[in-house]
Formats: structure tokens, sequence, C-alpha cells
């Protein structure tokens, strides 16, 4: 049965949301936890579809794996298999960094490329190249991927564009490394000092996490019991910001952490919304009409503006005043929102990297298709502000990074529901 989501515009959010854990640390984390050759306990992990798929891939190779609510229990003792399966793999992006892990744990691993959202090309290239330099041998061939640890020498790597999965990769797989492993033009995102976080209270050495240098050391022995807790979603504090921006109403984001997305932070506060820290996150207040054009928006790498924000943002621009430029720097296909958000009235002119978008005073609620995970976020949020009735269709890709967002809009107060689509006229649209 397909689902959509329906959401009627107009009404301004009010309350309170406990913000998820983090889904871009949740699935790097539950990868390590293969290096950890004993029981991991992983709390607030979030319950999404890619977490749910990489689960299954650790209980594929061999783990022990339960879940009860956000505390999820891997115990990997005895890993039993090598390979993951084609349809384990496609199932999400992050599933590339069990390379890593595998072949720091066994020696070994063979598997096809990832999934993910369809962003661009999303090649693999970095990882293979920092594997390689490292003393393994992975080869890419058809698709298929077919690796063992090599020399396992280690040394220095200079990534040349600071790529967070090739950048966990390497941290996995140097554990495993003779002379230790030094990452040069490391990604330096938040997800990334939280593995590092879980990976040495799992008695691995990994230091400098979190800027443009990490060592991970060689020789320390891996503790039989660890634990850890997942930092919140700095994305999906995003997505709830930017429902409240474009709703208006105000809302304390439990849990938020503000210098994880402080780019976000500060464009919409200078384009209207009131913040301020609370004791438990974030408070966030928006009335009136909000102002654009507070600068360009150029996404990059951490701690440049978040590629995953720009289209919760660009929604946010869609009926703010005056123009905003965006430039995307990050993925080469990640504007497919703009055609939907244009289709319910937005002024948007798209010319490659780039895009204007003019405020209009308002959109207007219509059957929209999502194409990945944040633009889909993008389209339920300019259904809350839309006139009239807004049906978002493919809603899987959100599902994959939600833990169900409709139903944290409507603790909010949004009118806003998921059906079941009957009858099949409405996916023909
Ligand atoms: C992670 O993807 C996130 N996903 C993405 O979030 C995020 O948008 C992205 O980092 C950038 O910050 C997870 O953590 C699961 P990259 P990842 O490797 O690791 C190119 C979401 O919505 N590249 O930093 O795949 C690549 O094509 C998702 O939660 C190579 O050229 O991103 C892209 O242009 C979407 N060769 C750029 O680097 C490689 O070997 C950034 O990719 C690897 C990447």
């Amino acid at each position: 049965m397909k689902e959509s989501i329906l959401v009627r515009g107009g009404r301004p959010l009010l309350g309170s949301v406990e913000v998820q854990g983090s889904k871009n640390s949740a699935l790097p984390i539950l990868a390590a936890c293969v290096l950890a050759d004993g029981v991991s306990v992983i709390e607030n992990c979030p319950d999404l579809l890619d977490t749910a798929a990489m689960l299954d891939i650790l209980e594929y190779i061999g783990c022990g794996v339960e879940r009860s609510g956000h505390t999820v229990t891997v115990d990997s003792t005895d890993i039993k298999r090598t390979d993951v399966p084609d349809g384990l793999m496609h199932r999400l992006r992050s599933s590339i960094v069990l390379l890593g892990a595998l072949l720091a744990r066994t020696g070994r691993a063979s598997m096809s490329g990832p999934g993910g959202c369809e962003l661009g090309q999303r090649p693999i290239d970095l990882h293979l190249a920092g594997l390689n330099a490292l003393g393994a041998r992975a080869r890419e061939c058809g698709g298929v991927i077919k690796a063992d640890c090599g020399s396992r020498r280690g040394g220095e790597f200079v990534l040349s564009f600071p790529s967070v999965g090739a950048t966990e990769n390497l941290m996995l797989f140097g554990t495993c490394c003779r002379d230790g492993v030094t990452i040069v033009n490391a990604a330096r995102e938040p997800e990334i000092c939280d593995l590092a976080e879980y990976m040495n209270s799992a008695g691995f050495d990994v230091r400098g996490a979190g800027s443009a240098v990490v060592h991970i050391g060689s020789g320390k022995r891996p503790e039989r019991l660890v634990s850890h807790r997942i930092i919140a979603d700095r994305i999906a504090a995003v997505t709830w910001l930017c429902a409240v921006a474009v709703a208006g109403g105000e809302a304390e984001l439990i849990g938020a952490e503000r210098g994880h997305f402080s780019c976000v932070a500060d464009l919409l506060e200078a384009s209207g919304c009131r913040m301020e820290k609370t004791e438990n996150g974030l408070f966030v207040r928006s009335c009136g009409r909000l102002s654009g054009g507070k600068g360009m928006i150029r996404t990059g790498p951490y701690p440049c503006f978040p590629t995953d924000a720009q289209p919760l943002v660009s929604t946010v621009m869609t009926t703010a005043r005056g123009c905003t430029l965006i430039e995307e720097n990050m993925f080469e296909n990640r504007y497919s929102h703009l055609g939907e958000l244009s289709g319910m009235g937005a002024d948007i002119e798209l010319n490659g990297r780039f895009a204007l978008i003019r405020g209009v005073d308002t959109l207007c609620g219509r059957t929209v298709r999502t194409h990945d995970l944040r633009g889909g976020a993008a389209l339920v949020t300019a259904g809350l502000c839309a006139l009239g009735e807004t049906r978002v269709l493919n809603i899987g890709y959100i599902d994959r990074g939600y833990e169900s967002i409709e139903k944290t809009l409507e603790s909010l107060g949004a009118d806003i529901e998921r059906v079941t689509e009957e009858n099949e006229d409405t996916e023909k649209r």
C-alpha cells in the first residue's frame, strides 16, 4: 500500500519537541560496533528505515541485535560473514562504511556499491583510494567491491575532499593498521566527533576528530562492553526550526545543539526568527513575514552551510520577503524539490548550481512528489504554510530519516496526517 502525507496549511505551530537521535551519527556508529568484539549498548538511536536497514546488515553478518525503544544492543562477538548482499547494501548510503569495519575486524569484505538518495553521482573513489593507500587491497569491478586488509601498514592519507563517509571508513579501517593512521583534510562534522567518542569508549585511540587532522592509534584493545548515547540530529532540529519559520508560532526543540547548525540558525535569526538557548535545547519563535536575502546561501563541508539544510531553508525563502540566492556545492542533483515548490506557486530560477528564490505572498497546496529525503521534508514543510491541502507522495524517502515526521508536526499543532493511497490514480500524477 502506498502512503502519502496530507497537510492543511495555515496553522501556527506551538509546543515542544524532543529532537531525535542523529541518523548520520547512528549509522556509522552501528557499523563501528562490528569492531567492538563484544556488546555495545547504543542509546538515543533513532528508529528509522535507514537504521533498521543497518541493523539488518549487522544481523546478516552474525551480530546479535536487539532494539528496546531508542536503545539498541549489538553483540558483535561472533562475526560469521564478510559479504553484504546487494539487497541490503542498496537500502542506504552508509552501508559502505561496513567496508572499513569488516576489513578491520575480519581482514576481508565483499559488497556491492551503496544506495542512498539520488543526489548525484555519489562515487566511492575516495573511500577506495584511502583504504588502498593505507595497505588494504580494495577493488570495485562491475559494481562489486572485493577487498582484503593487505599489509594494513597504515600511515598518512590526504583526502582530496573532506568526504564524511570516506573519513568514517578510514577511521574504522585505521583501528587495524600497524603504524596507526593519520587522515588529513578529514570531514569535521559533529557526527565524526560522535563516532570518535564511541570508538574511544570501545577502547580504540582516536584523536583530533572535529579538526582537519584525525589520528587513529594502533594497538589499543577493544572493551568487551561499550555504551554510548547518540547526539541529537542537527538536520531534524533544522527541519523543526524551518517548520516554525514558515508556519509561524513558537516551539522548544529539546536536545537541539545550536552550535551544530549555527550557520542555519544565524540565517533564520537574520531573517526574523527569534531564538534563545534554553536549559534543555533551543527556543524559536516566528511571527510576521520573514525577510529573505540575508546573505547568499553557499553549501559546503562543515562548518559551512550544511547541504542537508538547503532544501528546508529553500522552502522558508519561498515566502520570505525579497530574493535569496543559493549555491549548492556538495551535490550535483539536490534541487529536485524546487520544481515541486514552483508547482505550488514559488518563484524560483534555476541555473546549474545556483537557485534564485523570489519570495511570494503565499504558496498554494497541491499534490507533490518527493525525490529524496530532505527534499521530501521540505515539501511537507511547505504544506504547513500553503493555502489549502498539500498531498506529499513517495514518502518512503522521508521515513528513511525522520521518525514519523507527521506525528512530530501534529504534536506542534499542525493539521497533518499520513494516509494510505487506496486509488492508484493518485500515483499517476
Ligand atoms: C554524508 O553523506 C551524509 N550521509 C549526507 O546526508 C550529507 O549530505 C553528506 O555527508 C555531506 O555532508 C550520511 O552521513 C549517511 P560525502 P556522504 O562523502 O558521506 C563526493 C542526509 O540527507 N564524494 O561527504 O555520502 C560526493 O559525491 C544525507 O542525511 C566523492 O566524490 O557524503 C559529494 O559530492 C544526504 N567521492 C561530496 O563528495 C567519494 O568517494 C560529499 O560527499 C565520496 C564522496
